[in-house]
């Protein structure tokens, strides 16, 4: 954690994205030797190809699939662009399979590849998800024929946490012939993931939520599907990513691969702490109501409505006492708009403008937690008492 002069800073957004992995920080010596470029044939590119070899080896052991099955990218948002466009491009006039589906509460680079396709003329079937974070199933079925050509539907919700039962969704798509794409970006190292398990056709990462740096990520391609290549360029990833490979960014993701594989003794650490916030927050502030904590979610991630606190207001009161949280996805900063995920969801206006997200994760301490719900206390009691002053002011 950063401690500037005096004041304490803590984390608790890690939805956004995670501080660097001790592991990477520890030896990052080790990655100013790979600066050869994995393409060349001569001695400075062997060792850089050497570790993309063996990261995608063990990438592919962790996540059940094989080797080649992988492709390094820049992360979430291109590997989403990548599927859907694929399947942009391969609607023709003359196939029946021209439909889209996917949810309403998805992470904008593939809510906005979905809107984009619709004001071309495609077809976008969207699934509703209600205010516990149930998938509709009912309402996939009615829209699930010949007629679909992909289903692309995230496994983890970055605000709510919510987990989507992928692999029955999955199932269910196949059965009618259709592809299936998960964004799994909130999913790697928070809850046990395996593709052989979920048995999708597609699947997208990005290594900063999981201790790597930005810029980095992969996407899975199960074999014989097809991949429209984003990026045309040299010949790497096997032709299905042009650019030079980030070779710093696939050491350091080679950092945090340990944890992938201790992911069960992590998620009962992490989820009794997440509880444990959440019982102390029940306990000492009155009007706080937590989204979707009856069904699946991610360990780590409590999503909260306060009543009668503006969540910006709460968000700078906190990040002045040293505490970075969120009221939505972090891409929506600085967006006075409450977050489209809430209010697809159903929840109004004023109660989307109301919620808190505080992720934690690998560095969140018991006492980090206790300090919060001390400060947050504080800072709810003096946002009401200033608003229910203001109400008095304006009614005399
Ligand atoms: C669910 C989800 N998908 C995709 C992304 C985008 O990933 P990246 O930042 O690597 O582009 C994010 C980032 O927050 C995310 O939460």
């Amino acid at each position: 954690m950063p401690n500037f002069a005096s004041k304490s800073f803590y984390y608790l957004d890690y939805n956004a994205t995670s501080p660097l992995s001790d592991k990477v920080v520890q030896n990052w010596n080790q990655a100013l030797d790979l600066w050869g470029n994995a393409s060349s044939i001569h001695w400075a590119g062997r060792k850089s190809k050497l570790l993309l070899r063996e990261t995608r080896q063990k990438l592919a052991e962790i996540l059940e699939i094989s080797p080649l099955e992988l492709i390094f990218n820049s992360g979430g948002s291109e590997g989403n662009n990548t599927v859907i466009k694929t399947f942009s491009d391969l609607v023709s006039a003359s196939s029946i399979r021209k439909e889209f589906i996917t949810s309403t509460v998805e992470h904008p680079s593939v809510r906005k590849c979905f809107e984009a396709l619709q004001e071309q003329g495609h077809v976008v079937h969207w699934i509703s998800v209600d205010k516990n974070g149930n998938f509709d199933f009912a309402g996939f079925k009615k829209v699930l024929s010949e007629k679909t050509l992909l289903v692309s539907v995230m496994l983890a919700n970055n605000e709510t946490g919510t987990i989507f039962p992928i692999a029955e969704i999955a199932k269910l798509a196949h059965a009618n012939g259709a592809y299936v794409h998960a964004d799994c970006v909130q999913g790697l190292g928070k809850i046990k993931l395996s593709l052989k398990d979920l048995d999708v056709d597609y699947a997208t990462f990005s290594a900063h939520k999981i201790g790597g740096v930005k810029g980095l990520g992969f996407l899975y391609q199960k074999k014989g599907t097809p991949l429209k290549n984003l990026i045309l360029g040299g010949a790497q990833e096997r032709q299905r990513r042009g650019g030079t490979e980030n070779n710093l960014g696939i050491w350091a993701l080679s950092q945090c691969l340990d944890q992938l594989r201790n992911i069960e003794h992590t998620y009962l650490d992490i989820k009794a702490k997440r509880d444990h916030l959440e019982d102390l927050i029940k306990q000492q502030i009155s009007g706080c109501v937590f989204n979707c904590s009856t069904g699946e979610r991610l360990p780590n991630t409590s999503s909260m409505i306060i009543s009668g606190v503006d969540g910006e207001t709460l968000l700078m009161s906190l990040d002045l006492k040293g505490y970075a949280v969120s009221t939505g996805a972090a891409c929506s900063s600085g967006n006075p708009e409450p977050s489209p995920v809430l209010l697809a969801m159903g929840f109004s206006r004023a109660e989307a403008q109301s919620s808190l997200r505080v992720s934690i994760g690998f560095n969140t301490t018991d006492e980090v937690i206790l300090h919060f719900v001390e400060t947050l206390k504080e800072v709810v009691t003096r946002i009401r008492s200033i608003n229910s002053q203001d109400n008095q002011v304006l009614s005399s």
